[in-house]
């Protein structure tokens, strides 16, 4: 049988427990609650240092506020996105119809924006942009349900990319949709990077030229072999 200690060692014991957690949970509740009139300062911590808090008044401002707006034109390291062109799609307050400075439309680009496009705008758009991508065809299959589509939830039809309004859309219009979405689109900004972007928008802009040529796309000298495939 186990035989306890006599009960007074037992509350001794505890008692001395207690008392040896007590110093810590001082020490750490004084140095939690700040106190400038405090005598003992064990840790300076920048206590006697000449600044102003936050929220705190300085009249050194006509506002009286210590906290300060940046100054403007501040740019926060690494986020100068001052090209509008480059970043935005834009040049001079409207979209832009050219690739911004240092890309240059060539095969290899439009073959890399295929590449992507293929990758991330496919399961929607469809591989020739006709809106008929696996996904949006799904997506249209459950909104015919007679039910509805599940949970109450709803789907927007992947416009096609050969809708006469988004044929009109520029080439940096369609690059900050990539980008930013729109309506019911998500952006694709933080997944492909600013050039795959630009060269995704060259293929869409391809794609589209592809369903809506005319003769005068073609250069004059291919024009003769054209017409005979044609009448072949
Ligand atoms: C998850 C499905 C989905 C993916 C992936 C997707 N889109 Fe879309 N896209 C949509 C939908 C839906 C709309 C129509 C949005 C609306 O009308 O609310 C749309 C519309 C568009 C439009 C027409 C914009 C307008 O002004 O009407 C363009 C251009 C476009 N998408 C380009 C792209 C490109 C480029 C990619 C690949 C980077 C892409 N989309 C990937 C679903 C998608």
């Amino acid at each position: 049988m186990i035989s306890l200690p006599p009960r007074w060692m037992i509350f001794v014991g505890v008692a001395a427990v207690l008392a040896l957690a007590l110093p810590p949970v001082i020490i750490a509740r004084t140095r939690a609650t700040p106190d400038p009139e405090r005598a003992v300062h064990i840790f300076f911590d920048m206590d006697f240092q000449p600044k102003f808090k936050s929220q705190t008044k300085n009249p050194l401002f006509a506002d009286g506020r210590s906290q300060r707006y940046a100054v403007e034109g501040t740019v926060a390291s690494g986020e100068t996105n001052l090209d509008a062109h480059l970043n935005e799609g834009v040049v001079d307050g409207a979209w832009a119809p050219t690739l911004p400075a240092g890309m240059i439309m060539s095969a290899e680009f439009l073959a890399r924006g295929q590449q992507r496009y293929n990758i991330y705008c496919t399961p929607c758009h469809g591989f020739a942009g006709f809106g008929d991508g696996t996904v949006n065809v799904r997506g249209m299959e459950l909104m015919a349900n007679t039910n509805g589509p599940p949970n109450g939830s709803t789907w927007v039809t992947a416009k096609s990319l050969h809708d006469p309004i988004v044929r009109e859309h520029p080439l940096g219009m369609i690059y900050n949709v990539a980008t930013n979405g729109v309506r019911t689109m998500a952006g694709y900004g933080t997944q492909i990077s600013i050039e795959d972007r630009w060269a995704i928008a060259a293929y869409v802009k391809a794609l589209q030229l592809s369903q809506n040529a005319s003769l005068q796309d073609v250069p004059p000298e291919l024009r003769g072999k054209l017409k005979q495939a044609e009448v072949k």
